[in-house]
């Protein structure tokens, strides 16, 4: 076998083997494909599509390219949650703390940013001290011990979607339904979990860009999920625009905090309650959903989820007296208001070209071995459908760099449109898929 058969194979649209996909699977963990090869494939299938036997197969190769976590020690059913990606997706790092807090154990391997949406590893590493990078031992100890760790992918695990997941992302091809359904689930069967809750978002500032796409993607998970026997939830949720009021990773981690002090911004609130309710479901412990919005609320409100955040924290070497004070953490040399330019109401804040403001600002990387600055972004104070006066704050941008704020600063004029007329409320959850 060798690879450039089947680059030639995926280019004019004929079907993989098992044994080629575990071949360029093994192939590319062992460096034995180049990158540049492997980016021709990854292009052939981002523009050929797969069928649904070769997303199972490469998911499974990509599974059992590290080793396959085995939590069965905790004695506790294992629920893991991922999002698709989004823009101002701060939704793990309240929804987690908050459901361990509750008894559902939570051994979650979080993503980096992804083209122009965040990575929830990069925000958690936001916070001074806090160690993402830990072994596997130590991942499974962390869960033992307090009921939750936090971390990023580490080499053992999936280690062929680490490689291809920052390849992608330096080839634009991030935007497919394969390669993001093979990406997740790889990572969440190689983590041990056994019952998934995925949030598939959808919008300008998701990688579906409408509700049929987000549906064909949830499907294709839940199959998958079924085939390797993990029961698999998906809630569809609004991404046009950009989750809750901050984006960029320190600020949405100031915002994180916030929430589980019980500042809810409510688009966020009603992720985290519909994510939650169905994380508490499949764990086994409560069939009721509501019931479990209201045991979520609950423990935000007598402060058990802020404090298994803390515990969280702390456990990871992580320096708690920043989520006590926020006002430690690290400010951008520039903060500077973004003023509305006349009377009305928003009608769109779009989130893709948020997020690329925030990249620009040096919050994402370009390339994969960028550095990102914790501290820049943008904070909104105001949503879709809000009233607004001409001179009013809609929110600051956060810099550390002149020309870049320079730039930023026009693109927001187009990126907040104001008009005359009254806009509805939009939705946040589209629905469910199981
Ligand atoms: N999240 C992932 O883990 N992988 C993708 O491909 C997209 C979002």
């Amino acid at each position: 076998m060798n690879i450039l058969d089947i680059i030639e194979k995926k280019r004019d649209k004929k079907e993989l083997t098992k044994e080629e996909i575990q071949y360029f699977v093994n192939g590319y963990v062992k460096e034995e494909i180049a990158d540049y090869q492997m980016s021709a494939l990854v292009m052939a299938i981002y523009l050929n599509g797969m069928t649904k036997k070769e997303i199972t197969d490469l998911t499974i190769e990509m599974a059992n390219s590290g080793e396959i976590l085995d939590l069965s020690r905790l004695g506790k059913i294992i629920v893991d949650k991922h999002s698709t990606g989004g823009v101002g997706d701060k939704v793990s790092i309240c929804l987690l703390p908050l459901v361990a807090s509750l008894g559902v154990p939570v051994a979650k391997m979080s993503g980096r940013g992804l083209g122009f949406t965040g990575g929830t590893v990069d925000k958690m590493q936001s916070i001074p001290g806090y160690k993402t990078d830990i072994d596997i031992n130590s991942f499974v100890e962390n869960v033992e011990n307090i009921g939750i760790s936090m971390i990023s992918q580490t080499m053992n695990l999936a280690p062929a979607d680490k490689k291809l997941y920052a390849l992608r992302d330096s080839i634009s091809c991030v935007e497919s339904i394969p390669l993001i359904a093979s990406s997740i689930m790889s990572k969440k069967i190689a983590s041990g979990a056994e019952k998934i809750v995925l949030d598939v978002t959808v919008g300008n500032g998701a990688f579906m860009k409408n509700i049929d796409d987000a549906k064909k993607l949830a499907n294709e998970m839940i199959e998958i999920g079924k085939l390797a026997n993990r029961e698999t939830v998906c809630v569809l949720t609004n991404m046009d625009e950009p989750l809750g009021y901050a984006v960029g990773n320190n600020l949405e981690v100031i915002e994180a905090i916030s929430f589980l002090k019980g500042i809810m911004p409510e688009d966020l609130k009603q992720v985290v309650l519909e994510l939650g309710s169905y994380m508490i479901k499949l764990s086994g412990i409560c069939a009721d959903l509501e019931e479990n919005k209201r045991k979520i609320l609950e423990n935000i409100n007598n402060g058990k989820a802020f404090n298994k955040f803390v515990e969280m924290v702390k456990n990871q070497n992580g320096d708690i007296s920043y989520l006590e004070n926020i006002e430690k953490f690290e400010k951008a040399k520039y903060i500077e208001p973004i003023i509305a330019q006349n009377d009305g109401y928003i009608h769109e804040i779009n989130a893709e070209e948020v997020g690329k403001v925030a990249c620009n600002l040096g919050a994402g990387r370009v390339k994969k071995e960028d550095s990102i600055d914790y501290t820049v972004g943008i904070v909104f104070n105001k949503k879709v459908a809000d009233k607004v006066k001409n001179g009013d704050i809609l929110g600051y941008i956060h810099a550390n760099d002149l020309e870049r704020l320079k730039i930023a600063k026009e693109k927001m004029k187009d990126i907040i449109v104001i008009e005359n007329s009254v806009k509805e409320q939009t939705k946040t959850i589209f629905g469910i898929c199981k």
